[in-house]
């Protein structure tokens, strides 16, 4: 055993209750169940070197590509979720500040022009701009309920945004734009904001802001970038949109060290939870993703395939545990040897009964070929699902 790596893991405070964990451009967009980026910036500073190659198979929302960057490893993050990959992909790809003070502000000013004048067309003020202004011409997607989602003037600017955003003749500075967009989509939705789930607020107030909020969370993102440009490193990000119970696009014996946080079983049904914005995603901008992704932005398809995502499924818990002993097999055939592997997790509710994951993880990581090497427990998780009240991270190594 290399104790020099357990003093170090011993020796962090692994509760960061007061650390600030929405820097640089970790907080691009909500996701649920996030880890905070510490765990991923501990992990990585205390088992892999700079330059070295990080892998995370449930990236989520990027936070472990994101932390890799920061100091100067090469990462690969895959998902099979598109909003994650998009997410990832915006998070880790650097834009430079010129371009976020010309480009990103022309098309900012372009779309804000154009709301203007829509605004102006149909509530005409008594300026002489008023009888110039034109209707804006913008169609709304289709998909089922989008009347009760959102109110018809956030649909109608939402419309708006969406084409000028599908003007952008950029890729990066397309996807950095549909990221906001989608991030935005909840809070001016009819969906209540006090729960993480998606349910209609019967009383939602008259939402006027679409355009400001869009604005805001534009703005929010440019700040966030021109940070991360400050602190990033001169490193490679490679994010993909697959099934990581088969990670053949990774090659074996080539990752230095994986960092990771499956799903909780059925705790955060992501595809329902994000039903909203892979609605619009697959419906406006499908072309910022590749073949493979675009299969998973229909929710109810995404449900099936995701590991865990099904709630009502009464084999939910044993396809979940099938799946991740392929996703450990894929981690142990790619991890270098002597290596070590992270895993983050909670012990979920299921059903009613508590599934204590890291005794079944352990004895799948050990049939696979892995050496346990140390467990942190983190009693004091700031969750909202009160149930899961400690987090483990499953230290192995491949031996
Ligand atoms: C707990 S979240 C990871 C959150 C991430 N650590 C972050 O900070 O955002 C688990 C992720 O596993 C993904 N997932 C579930 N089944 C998968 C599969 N078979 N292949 C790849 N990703 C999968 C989900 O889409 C979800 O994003």
């Amino acid at each position: 055993m290399n104790n020099l790596l357990v003093e170090k893991t011993k020796n962090v405070d692994w509760e960061f209750l007061t650390d600030d964990t929405r820097y640089d451009t970790h907080d691009f967009h909500r996701y649920s169940s996030k880890f905070i980026p510490q765990i991923a910036r501990n992990l990585i500073e205390i088992y892999s070197k700079k330059g070295e190659l990080v892998l995370d198979v449930f990236v989520g929302s990027g936070t472990t590509c994101v932390e890799a960057e920061l100091l100067g490893r090469n990462s690969i993050g895959n998902d099979l979720n598109p909003l994650a990959y998009l997410i990832t992909k915006v998070k880790t790809t650097s834009i430079k500040d010129e371009v976020l003070d010309t480009d990103v502000a022309n098309i900012l000013s372009d779309i804000r022009n154009k709301v203007a004048e829509n605004r102006e067309f149909e509530n005409p003020s008594q300026t002489l701009f008023a009888h110039k202004a034109k209707k804006i011409k913008a169609d709304a997607p289709s998909f089922p309920n989008i009347e009760r989602w959102f109110q018809p003037q956030v649909l109608r600017e939402l419309s708006i945004i969406k084409d000028a955003i599908n003007n952008i003749k950029s890729v990066e500075l397309k996807q950095f734009f549909v990221c906001a967009f989608s991030a935005t989509l909840r809070g001016v939705s009819n969906a209540h904001s006090g729960y993480g789930n998606l349910m209609i607020n019967k009383n939602k107030r008259l939402v006027k802001d679409t355009l400001e909020s869009f604005e805001r969370q534009i703005l929010t993102m440019v700040e966030g970038m021109k940070s991360f440009n400050k602190h990033v490193e001169k490193v490679s990000s490679k994010i993909y949109c697959s099934d990581s119970r088969d990670l053949s696009f990774v090659k074996n014996n080539s990752v230095d060290l994986i960092v990771t946080h499956p799903p909780y079983i059925s705790a955060v049904p992501y595809a329902e939870y994000q039903k909203l914005s892979l609605n619009w995603l697959k419906e406006c901008f499908s072309d910022v993703f590749n073949d493979n992704c675009k299969e998973y932005l229909n929710p109810r398809i995404l449900d099936k395939e995701i590991i865990g995502g099904q709630r009502g499924n009464k084999n939910v818990v044993s396809r979940f545990m099938e799946s991740m002993k392929l996703i450990f097999q894929e981690m142990y055939r790619v991890l270098k040897d002597q290596r070590y592997c992270c895993i983050v997790i909670g012990h979920p509710t299921v059903q009613g009964k508590i599934i204590e994951l890291s005794g079944e993880f352990l004895q799948m990581a050990n049939e696979v070929g892995f050496k346990h090497f140390y467990t942190v427990t983190r009693g004091s998780h700031r969750t909202t699902m009160g149930k899961m009240k400690e987090e483990y991270i499953l230290i192995f190594q491949k031996s």
